[in-house]
């Protein structure tokens, strides 16, 4: 596996607001705008299967109600996500994670994995996602950056799969955000954009970490961003960053 490598520009929840969140389709369109790097959150089925889902509820992905941990992973996998976003995606299902790390790969994808864990998994879930990743033979996973905003489940990840380069992520920046940044030996303190500051930025290089920022949907502001030395951003919107974010 080769190392995650800074990519400028991160598409959200697969193929942003252009696929069904979290989904291979998601993953086909960004690799066909020619984009380097995708992000998706992944989340343990009742029956302890990892699966890619922002919600711990199927209510706005698929239109109808169930809670992702009391579901099976059969059933999950079968549930149509597309149909809600656009009748043209009917039939998009669910993904697992083992499914969209192969995707990644033949596409050439580099994958920010995002540990989201139902409330009340945070170990567990992080101890399955990470024993997955070093189970798993390292020729065959893309290059991975793992994130959470659970210090739980990224520490319980870290645990099984040390090496593997992880971010701190955090809605604001603050002082105990980093502090627990630097606790779990992480690459890069993860934040949102809203009340960032270039300060903030600067206090995390300081520190000797990286920042990359979400969700970011203007080229003006990924601008503004990478002055300020922000690795890269996360966003919804590939087709309008890309350009900015190719060069060097
Ligand atoms: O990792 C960046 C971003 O995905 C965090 O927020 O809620 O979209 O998972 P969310
Ligand atoms: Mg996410």
């Amino acid at each position: 596996m080769s190392r995650w490598g800074w990519p400028r520009l991160v598409v959200h929840r697969c193929g942003g607001a252009l696929a069904p969140e979290n989904t291979l389709a998601g993953l086909g369109i960004a690799a066909r705008l020619g984009c380097v790097a995708v992000e998706f959150d992944v989340m343990l089925s009742g029956d302890g299967v990892p699966v890619l889902i922002h919600d711990e509820t199927l209510d706005r992905v698929a239109g109808r109600p169930g809670q992702v941990f009391r579901l099976a992973a059969d059933e999950l996998l079968a549930t149509d996500v597309g149909r809600c976003f656009h009748p043209a995606f009917n039939g998009e299902t669910i993904p697992g994670l083992e499914a969209a790390l192969l995707r990644c790969r033949q596409l050439g994808l580099s994958a920010n994995l995002e540990i989201k864990p139902a409330a009340g998994f945070e170990v567990e879930t992080g101890r399955v996602v990470g024993s997955f990743l070093a189970a798993a033979h390292s020729a065959g996973l893309p290059p991975l950056l793992l994130s959470s905003f659970s210090a739980q489940a990224l520490e319980a990840a870290a645990l099984e799969v040390e090496a593997l380069p992880r971010a701190f992520l955090t809605t604001r920046f603050d002082a105990q955000a980093l502090a627990t940044a630097r606790r779990l030996a992480c690459v890069s303190l993860n934040l949102g954009r809203c009340d960032l500051q270039a300060a903030h930025v600067a206090a995390v290089r300081d520190a000797g970490l990286r920042t990359l920022v979400y969700t970011v949907n203007s080229p003006e502001e990924a601008r503004r961003l990478a002055g300020w030395g922000v690795s890269g951003v996360f966003s919804d919107r590939p087709e309008l960053l890309l350009p900015d974010c190719s060069v060097p």
